[in-house]
């Protein structure tokens, strides 16, 4: 059964120009003139019970706004949409009994209430029973370990403890599809994993995803479907392992020596296909490699024969080069022409 179903969905922006100076400013008052931006241009998505989407790509693509789309916080300009068979932004009220929703950016908590009370504000808000309210409550508890926290008022959370609080939030009442928008954003990789944990639990007991991030590691966890949209279009619908294997494989082993190396055309020699760079005036070493063709072990060990390794860090790609790639129809992509984080 399709829980989602948008259709030739598009959502066009108004901005209205500014002028230069006085004279723009009046001739603005008389003829308005506006810059039509379409954030998301005629998109078309089907996604059944029990699916786990990655909703990706490149900043400004349009993921928060059919996010917004699809929670009835934003009325398309154009096309159809459906949620668990109702038209969102018609039954904003209904809709949202069916639909838990994280914005990583924000918080849908109270600042100054303790989180219960944000919590049991949230109960009565969907009408849930005592019971349910209850049995709901202590699942989430104990899988997202927030007992301890219920007692303090989101502003004195820290944001690892506020998301895990904001995931429980969007999910007391049980809703079949959750949308996350960047929920892992800004969170250490400690409390990463814990969520990504969690969110597998979630697709486990039957609820539909649709995870966006800017985190491979996300979806490669979570999801097994991905679409990645580009300037308010889908440009890739269909399985994310293959996706990654083509596009997103090289990994870049960072690491900080103790001095510089003996010889970086050693490290090279021992790693043939890897691409071997000076970081940090010597003192740092990046080895852009293939995993299937030298493991990370292998790595570090070709690099502890040419240095001392007092630190490393092992770099996945990001989604923006994942998506340049799938343009480029770049099979091999030299792992040097890597861009941004
Ligand atoms: N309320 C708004 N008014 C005008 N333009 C908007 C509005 N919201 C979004 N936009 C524009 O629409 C485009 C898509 O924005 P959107 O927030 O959906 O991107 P995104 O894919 O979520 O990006 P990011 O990865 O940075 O979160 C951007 O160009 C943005 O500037
Ligand atoms: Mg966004």
């Amino acid at each position: 059964m399709a829980r989602i179903e948008a259709d030739d969905l598009r959502k066009v922006f108004r901005r209205p120009d500014k002028g230069p100076g006085l004279a723009g400013s009046l001739r603005h008052l008389v003829e308005r003139r506006y810059t039509e931006k379409a954030a998301v241009d005629g998109i078309s998505l089907r996604v059944d019970a029990g699916e786990a989407v990655a909703y990706v790509g490149p900043n400004g693509a349009g993921k928060s706004t059919t996010i917004k789309l699809l929670t009835g916080i934003l009325v398309p300009t154009s096309g159809e949409v459906r949620v668990n068979g109702i038209v969102p932004h018609r039954h904003r009220i209904e809709n949202a009994r069916g639909v838990g929703v994280v914005f990583g950016q924000r918080t849908s908590l109270w600042w100054d209430l303790p989180v219960r009370d944000s919590f049991e504000l949230l109960r009565d808000m969907h009408g849930l029973g005592a019971a349910e309210y209850r049995e709901n409550l202590d699942r989430l508890v104990e899988m997202l370990q927030i007992g301890d926290l219920l007692d303090s008022t989101a502003r004195r959370l820290s944001l690892g403890q506020r998301m895990r609080c904001d995931l429980a939030a969007a999910l007391l009442h049980a809703p079949p599809i959750v949308y996350l928008d960047e929920p892992t954003i800004g969170l250490d990789i400690e409390v990463k994993d814990r969520l990504r944990t969690f969110l597998r639990q979630v697709v486990a007991g039957g609820t539909t995803l649709v995870l966006t991030t800017h985190d491979l590691g996300d979806i490669e966890d979570v999801c097994s479907r991905l679409v990645i949209i580009d300037q308010g279009r889908i440009v890739h619908d269909g399985g994310l392992r293959q996706v990654i294997e083509t596009y997103a494989r090289e990994r870049v082993m960072h690491a900080d020596l103790a001095s510089r190396p003996v010889s970086l055309s050693g490290v090279a020699a021992r790693l043939p296909g890897a691409t071997v760079t000076e970081e940090r005036d010597g003192l740092g070493v990046a080895v852009a490699f293939d995993p299937l063709a030298h493991t990370a072990a292998a790595v570090l060990s070709a690099l502890q024969q040419e240095a001392e390794v007092v630190d490393l860090r092992i770099e996945e790609p990001a989604i923006e080069d994942v998506v340049r790639r799938m343009y480029a129809g770049q099979l091999d992509a030299a792992p040097g022409e890597r861009t941004g984080t």
